[in-house]
């Protein structure tokens, strides 16, 4: 797919809002892909695309897990984590996008995981820290990417802030999370 009808499918299916920080998340990821190496055009389109699914019904987001036979224990979860592997599906399914590192990077920016790719961590990041993003230690975390350089523990950092969040809320935490917590704490240097 290319840059202009990415934004296309983005634009017709978002509200404003969402379209509009989609963008940022985008042009955050192109930033961060000179600074990492990365290939722009994918943390473009995948930067976009990020959160085609953010709106869907949750009902037909638990269908699309049983019929693409998804991991199972996403049925536990709401929106907040299905949003990022229901899009993939969809760009996979609706839009003919088969490059492997832009489906993780939807799939898994509402989760993380271990092990990710170079485009799957900048997407992860670049949602965290688009510029109108003003959560507390976002500016440390900005100063992590853009100062130090380091992914691998600005990942870290936005995974430990997340699951601190969640466990204030007694929400239950989705093992991939767990699992990128801890991988990537062993990875930071
Ligand atoms: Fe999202
Ligand atoms: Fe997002």
């Amino acid at each position: 797919m290319k840059r202009k009808k990415a934004l296309k499918v983005a634009a017709e299916k978002l509200p404003k809002k969402r379209f509009k920080h989609s963008e940022r998340v985008a042009e955050t990821a192109v930033k961060m892909a000179e600074i990492f190496n990365a290939d722009k055009e994918k943390c473009f389109l995948a930067g976009i695309l990020h959160d085609y699914s953010k709106y869907d019904e949750l009902s037909k987001m638990y269908q699309t897990v049983t019929t693409e036979k998804l991991d199972p224990e996403l049925l536990q979860y709401k929106t907040e984590v299905l949003h990022g592997p229901i899009a993939a599906v969809k760009m996979k399914n609706k839009f003919d996008i088969t490059d492997e590192e832009i489906l993780n990077a939807i799939a898994h920016h509402t989760s993380g995981r271990k092990q990710m790719g170079i485009i799957e961590k900048i997407i992860f990041v670049a949602d965290y820290i688009e510029p109108k993003r003003s959560q507390p230690g976002v500016d440390d975390i900005r100063d992590i990417v853009f100062g130090k350089n380091n992914l691998d523990l600005a990942v870290y950092s936005i995974t430990k802030a997340n699951i601190r969040h969640l466990l204030n809320k007694d929400s239950t935490i989705y093992h991939k999370t767990l699992e990128c917590l801890n991988y990537y704490n062993m990875a930071r240097e």
